[in-house]
Order: C-alpha cells, then structure tokens, then sequence
C-alpha cells in the first residue's frame, strides 16, 4: 500500500518543485513559489522515510534531525551578501552526498556502473571545486587566481586519468578502481577551480551547482529513483541556464571562464593610475546639487547590499520626488552585487516600486539627459575600460554609462577596485564627485540634509 503510494507522492513533489522555480521568476509570485517549494521537499522527504525504501529509521531522522537543525540556523544567520558562499558550500555538500551514494551502491553489489561512475565523478568534482570556491570566497584563501607552472597540462592529464579509470572500471568493475576515480576526480576539482578567480568565481559556483544536479541525476538512475532524476535535473538544467546567463552578460566564454586565470593579469590602466588625484564631496553638497536637479539616476552595487542601504536609499528617493519634484529612476546592471537579482531582490524588500527599477538595456541611453548618477557600491559594472581597453580582463561586459550624466557621485569609502580587481578611471574624471563612506551613513546625510528644509 506504502508502495503504491510513492510515485504519486514523487510525481506530485515534481510537479511541486517546477511550480516553485516558476514562482520563483517574478518578485510578485517568489514568496509563494519558495512555500510551494518547501511543501513540495517536505512530501519528497516523508514519503521516502515511510517508504519500504527506509528500513533504517533511528539513522534516517537523526541525519535528517541534523541537516534540518544545521540548514535552519544557517538560513537564519547568512548575510545577504554572503549567499555566494553558502550555496557553495551547499553544492560541495551535494556532491560529496552523490560520491557517498555511489560507493554506497558499488559495495552493495550495484551493476548500473556506467550510472554510478558518471555519479561519483560529477559529484567529486562539484565537492572538490565548491569547496575550493567556498574558501576563496570567505577569504579563507586568497580570492585572485592561482595559477603555477604546467597547470593547464596537469589538468590535462589528471582528466585523462579519470577518464581513463572510468573506462577500466566499466571494463573490470572493482572498488579500488572506483576509490581511485573518486579520489582523483576530488583532486582535479580543486586544481580546475584554484586558478580561478575575481568576477569568475559567481559564474564557477552556478557551473558546480549545475554538476551536483547531473550528479544526483546519475545516481538516480542507478538508484532507480525517479523524483532524484527529475529534481537532479532541475538543478543542473537551471544552473546551466544561470551559468550561460551569467557569461553572456559579462560577455565572457565557457573556456574563458575555465582556462584564462581571471584576475592574474594587471593592466596598463591599473598600473598608469597612481598620479592622479579624485575630487571628494560632502553628503550636504551631493543634497544641495540633488535637490536642483530634474532627472537623478541611481545605481546600487555589491557595497549597497554590504552596507543594507537600501532603505535609505529609498527614502532619498521619496525626498527628491516629493520634496523636490525630482525624477528617479533606478538602474540595474545584471551582474550588480554578487549574484543574479541581488539588486532587485533588495530593492523590491525596501518597498521601491517596480516601476522605477530599469534594467540596462532599457536605461543606458538616459544616462546623457541625468543631471546626477548616484552610484552607490557599484564599481565595475560602471567601468568605462570594458568598453575601451581591449587589455582589461572585463573588456567586453556590458557597463552602465553613468559617465554620460553631468555629475556623477561614486559613494564607497576608497577608491579601491571592485570585485574584478581593476582601477575605475572613472574616479578621476572631471565630472566625478567621490563621497567617501559607507553607503548607508553618507545616504542618511543626505536625507536628512534634503529634509532640513
Ligand atoms: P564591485 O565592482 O565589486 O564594487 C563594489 C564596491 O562597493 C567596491 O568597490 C567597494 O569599494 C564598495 N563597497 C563595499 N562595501 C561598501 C560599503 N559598506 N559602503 C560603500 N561602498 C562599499 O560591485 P558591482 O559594481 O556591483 O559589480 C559586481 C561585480 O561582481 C562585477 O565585477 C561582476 O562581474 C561580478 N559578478 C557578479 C555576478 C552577479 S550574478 N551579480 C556574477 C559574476 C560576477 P570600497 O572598498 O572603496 O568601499
């Protein structure tokens, strides 16, 4: 009876997860798309458990008792701006699991070999590489690309290796062989993913989320588990989806992304920009310019979301309308902030309208008729070197043209560089007014100079 009642219960948890990743697509329908979603885990999982799959109960709930209790605390105390990490982590999490349930087969006496070696190759490379783009990402090892000698060849011949061992485990199936794919195929993850680095690193994370679905979807075949295939690939399908929105949006390639060392190389620009000096301002005379202006476009980046400005921001917004009868418009560059949405996921949570949140393609020609552009935390999505320097590692990424507005205020508290590593020459340019600070603080000046009045 319990049997029977599996597959529906699978095919309804499907159906619940595409449900989900369809509400997921509009800021209007994502809190009802992340519920269907849960409900939809929350069936899978208590159908398997009551299932004559589980005999083991004791071990199940405590394992489950323990991710759930570890996932809760970890959802609830995960910065906004450190999700990067955290679905890294996840995914390393989610292909170790597939590498322990592919061994898990071969010692039981498993025959589905060619399932079960895709499964633990796919899986130990997406653990190996997350980790590794875990650790960077956290700081815990340096974020830039790191690169030695005959890496690439290396590389090479580790793949080779694997794809050699996999052949020899078809052929002859024994459980050395297959700890050695394992083993290996874990090594390769790390040495693919070091040499990585700077504005890269998102796009890594999507492919390795993409590798820890086609590796849940090769241990359901060998599982015969139907909602593990058809979840697995929902995963790896919408993160190769994500990983080839990403690339294009940077205007970067597959093998660029894998093979170039982003971020090892300086350019001419980085190195040329150590004499020139940049004009600062105050928040009370970026107020005074603000409020005699007729059309302001603002742009966040990753330091409004570091300094969760938005609020402010949105009530600087409300101030020049309402006070001022100023026209603002918001500005989304798609790579803004550390992953796909992040701007507008953060703006809609403020409160501002929709309406007045424009991507680039529909915004950039307004930067010439602005008077003000408000860059507040953003840097290299605004870089003019990706559209005039052929030696610079974003050239080619499409950037906002804030340089075109008569002023332009940059808010962040340096004139670092952004997450690509590469000197702004905006900075410098004569109608640049830098505010130096952290973006919530110098924003709240701002409004409270504009509401003096
Ligand atoms: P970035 O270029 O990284 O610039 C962010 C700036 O914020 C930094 O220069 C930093 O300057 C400033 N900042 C940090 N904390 C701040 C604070 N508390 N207050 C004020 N400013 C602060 O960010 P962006 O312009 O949003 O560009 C996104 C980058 O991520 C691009 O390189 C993009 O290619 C990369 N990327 C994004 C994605 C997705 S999907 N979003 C995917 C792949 C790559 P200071 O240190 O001087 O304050």
């Amino acid at each position: 009876m319990l049997s029977d009642l599996l597959p529906a219960s699978y095919a309804l948890s499907s159906a619940m997860f595409i449900l989900a990743i369809r509400g997921l697509a509009s800021p209007h329908t994502a809190r009802s798309g992340n519920l269907i979603g849960i409900l939809g885990m929350i069936l899978a999982v208590l159908a398997t458990v009551w299932s004559p799959l589980v005999s083991e109960y004791l071990c199940s709930f405590a394992a489950i008792a323990a991710g759930g209790i570890i996932g809760v605390y970890i959802a609830f105390k995960v910065k906004m701006t450190s999700l990067p990490q955290m679905i890294a982590a996840f995914n390393g999490l989610g292909g170790l699991a597939a590498v322990f349930i592919a061994l898990a087969e071969i010692l039981a006496g498993s025959t589905a070999y060619l399932d079960v070696s895709a499964g633990v190759v796919i899986g130990a490379l997406a653990f190996s590489g997350s980790m590794i783009a875990f650790a960077k990402l956290q700081g815990l090892v340096p974020s830039a690309a790191l690169a030695f000698r005959f890496q690439q060849q290396l590389n090479l011949l580790l793949a080779l290796a694997v794809a050699g061992l996999c052949i020899a485990f078809l052929l002859s199936p024994q459980t050395n062989i297959f700890l050695w794919l394992g083993s290996l195929a874990i090594l390769l993850g790390f040495l693919l993913v070091l040499p990585i680095g700077g504005a890269d690193m998102p796009i890594v994370i999507s492919i390795l989320n993409a590798c820890s679905g086609w590796a849940a979807v090769g241990i359901g075949f060998s599982l015969n588990n139907v909602l593990l295939i058809i979840t697995g690939s929902i995963v790896g399908a919408s993160g190769a989806i994500l990983s080839y929105i990403m690339i294009k949006a940077m205007n970067r390639s597959l093998a660029g992304v894998l093979f170039s060392n982003f971020g090892s190389r300086k350019t001419a620009a980085a190195a040329a920009g150590e004499n020139k000096t940049a004009r600062a301002g105050s928040p009370q005379d970026a107020a005074y310019i603000m409020e005699n202006a007729n059309k302001i476009i603002i742009v966040p980046g990753y330091g409004m979301a570091v300094a969760q400005a938005q609020h402010v921001l949105r009530e600087m917004a409300r101030d020049l309308r309402t006070l001022y009868d100023v026209e603002v418009k918001f500005a989304i560059h798609p790579v803004a902030g550390r992953m796909p949405g992040h701007m507008n996921v953060l703006l809609a949570e403020a409160g501002v309208p929709y309406e007045d949140v424009f991507a680039l393609e529909d915004i950039n020609r307004e930067f010439a008729s602005a008077d003000v552009a408000y860059v507040i935390g953003a840097n290299d999505i605004t870089n003019p070197l990706a559209k005039n320097d052929a030696s610079s590692p974003i050239f080619g990424m499409p950037v906002l043209d804030v340089e075109k507005a008569k002023t332009v205020f940059f808010v962040k508290r340096s004139l670092g560089s952004g997450y690509a590593g590469v000197e702004n020459p905006l900075f410098f340019a004569e109608n640049t007014i830098m505010l130096y600070g952290d973006a919530k603080q110098v924003t709240e000046e701002i409004v409270s100079a504009l509401e003096k009045k």
